[in-house]
């Protein structure tokens, strides 16, 4: 019998890091695609005293094409199959910055980063038994309508760049949906919540950052918490399949979250900064 593999980006830290630890009893083996190699073993180690299951770690830096690639061909290699993805991991920097590649910081690494790993895996993906990707999102998308030019900016707002980064893996998901469910993916996107976690703490803003969670910590979710959005599309992936959920409950998407034609544009130009001709 082939085993149940879950992969996901972000497992070091807040959400992500309780998303592991709540799915580590569902899987057969976790495939952790980290950026820092050190601070997933130390995840490894934590996950496997606990419990029976077995975990990899493969380095992933979803702000790096070349680095997504390798990561990419290492589990083409060690799998056959991946029954479900999580594309978890996200930064917001406060300051203009450009991936390797050009692209703008988080544009790059939340939204094409991970466009770019789905279309890697998705034949493994496609291959399982389960067949499915999860989006971790945000409600931040509501902040921000995404036009062409879309990888490079000359304005820089981090709330409406860190907005239209995470519209576009909306735009991902329904994608995903539209294009795939006919062969049997089942694909959700999630908001988590406001969610204490690193999230913003990059060591340019560290202390901004630390201020602004302990002002905020008593209304935001803790990181367990966080993550109950993603294990329940996890568990349940029929029932949220094309949706876009938080704590359970089905999220109406605004109007520009469903636009078609911003979507099939941003899609579109994707694929062709990418070089590739399908998702
Ligand atoms: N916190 C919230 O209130 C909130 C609300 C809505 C949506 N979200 C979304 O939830 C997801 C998880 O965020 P979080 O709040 O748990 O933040 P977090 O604590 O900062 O965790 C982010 C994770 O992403 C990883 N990561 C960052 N840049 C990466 C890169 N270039 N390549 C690979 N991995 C990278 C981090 O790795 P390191 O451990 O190496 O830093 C970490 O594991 C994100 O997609 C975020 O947009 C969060």
């Amino acid at each position: 019998m082939r085993e149940n593999i879950m992969a996901i980006t972000g497992p070091t830290s807040g959400i992500g890091r309780e998303t592991a630890l709540a799915l580590a009893n569902q899987f057969d083996r976790i495939v952790l695609l980290v950026r820092n190699l050190n601070k997933g073993e130390v995840l490894k180690q934590e996950i496997e005293t606990k419990l029976p299951v077995k975990i990899d770690v493969i380095h992933c830096d979803l702000s790096e094409l070349s680095s997504i690639e390798s990561a990419a061909n290492k589990m083409k290699e060690k799998y056959d199959s991946i029954d479900c993805l999580i594309l978890n991991a996200g930064i917001v920097s406060l300051t203009k910055q450009e991936t390797k590649d050009g692209f703008e910081m988080m544009m790059g690494t939340n939204y094409i980063g991970h466009f770019y790993l789905t279309h890697l895996l998705l034949p493994l993906v496609l291959d399982s038994e389960t067949k499915q990707v999860v989006v971790v999102s945000s409600n931040g998308y509501k902040f921000a309508p995404l036009k062409a030019p879309y990888f490079k900016r000359r304005k820089f707002n981090p709330v409406t760049n860190y907005g239209q980064s995470k519209l576009g893996t909306l735009y991902l998901m329904q994608t995903l949906y539209d294009s795939y469910h006919e062969e049997g993916l089942k694909t959700t996107a999630v908001h988590p919540g406001a969610v204490s976690t690193n999230l913003g703490k990059t060591p340019k803003n560290e202390r901004f950052g630390n201020l602004v969670y302990k002002v905020l910590t008593p209304y935001f979710l803790t990181a367990e918490e966080g993550s109950f959005s993603t294990v329940m599309a996890v568990k349940f992936p029929e029932k949220y399949n094309g949706k876009y959920m938080h704590n359970g409950k089905i999220l109406k998407v605004q109007k520009h979250g469903n636009d078609i034609d911003a979507r099939t544009s941003l899609m579109t130009a994707t694929l062709d900064v990418l070089n590739l001709t399908h998702l």
